[in-house]
């Protein structure tokens, strides 16, 4: 990770005061002065801060499930964030992976491991996304076999990648994705003229939602290993 989330992630320092006291030459990794706060840094190098050796605090890996009217950055002007369902030590140090629109519900991932996350989000990874899906007219006989071809999305200049679809009634479904483009769902919808009424993800690769709405816990060593 970078240095400077390390100093962070081992103290109680923001990240502009962690900035500082690089600037202050404070910070040494092994043996070395660095004042660079974007240095690559790994947890079998000695990096000391004043003198004292600093380890960071264990990573955690948390399941909450979205409300509506909520949004997945830490601060907005405009509606509150999950965030605020977070009763925990050091939130600035976790973030979403893989965010949901404000009226979207369900599974969210929070984490301060930045390579789990990208091994969850990065579309070469291929963890598949369940999406219930809601629509505002029957789905039309043909868009299975064109969300599994690849949809052009506007101002794309790549097909989605394929993409399957259980069909529960007319008018629901569930929609498996690997990627996770902005408002990528919707956006298909919208490619095969339908829209999406409401959406609420159940599932990321092994893990299912499986607590009420507005609660969180802790994953399980198990459902940390199965996304990695
Ligand atoms: N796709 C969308 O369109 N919105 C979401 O919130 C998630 C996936």
């Amino acid at each position: 990770m970078r240095l400077d989330k390390f100093i962070c992630q081992s103290t109680d320092y923001s990240k502009i005061e962690a900035l500082a006291l690089l600037n202050a030459q404070a910070v040494v990794v092994n043996g070395e002065f660095i004042k660079n706060g974007a240095t690559q840094v790994h947890e079998n190098n000695t990096i000391t801060l004043h003198g004292e050796v600093l380890t960071p605090r264990a990573c955690r890996y948390i399941m909450l499930h979205k409300p509506a009217g909520t949004i997945c950055s830490n601060v907005d002007e405009h509606y509150p964030s999950v965030f605020n369902h977070l009763q925990i030590e050091y939130p600035n140090d976790l973030h979403v992976v893989g965010r949901l629109d404000a009226d979207t519900t369900g599974l969210v991932l929070i984490t301060d491991d930045g390579r789990w996350s990208y091994g969850i989000t990065h579309p070469d990874k291929h963890c598949p996304k369940v999406y219930r899906v809601g629509l505002s007219r029957p789905l039309a006989d043909d868009v299975a076999a064109k969300f599994t071809a690849g949809i052009a999305l506007q101002g794309e200049t790549q097909l989605t990648l394929p993409a399957s679809l259980t069909i529960i009634s007319p008018q629901e479904v569930l929609l498996t994705i690997t990627q996770g483009k902005f408002h990528q769902v919707k956006r298909m919808f919208a490619a095969v003229g339908n829209r999406v009424i409401t959406l609420h993800r159940e599932s990321i690769g092994q893990l299912q939602l499986d607590i009420p709405e507005g609660q969180w816990r802790y994953l399980t060593v198990e459902e940390i290993q199965s996304l990695r």
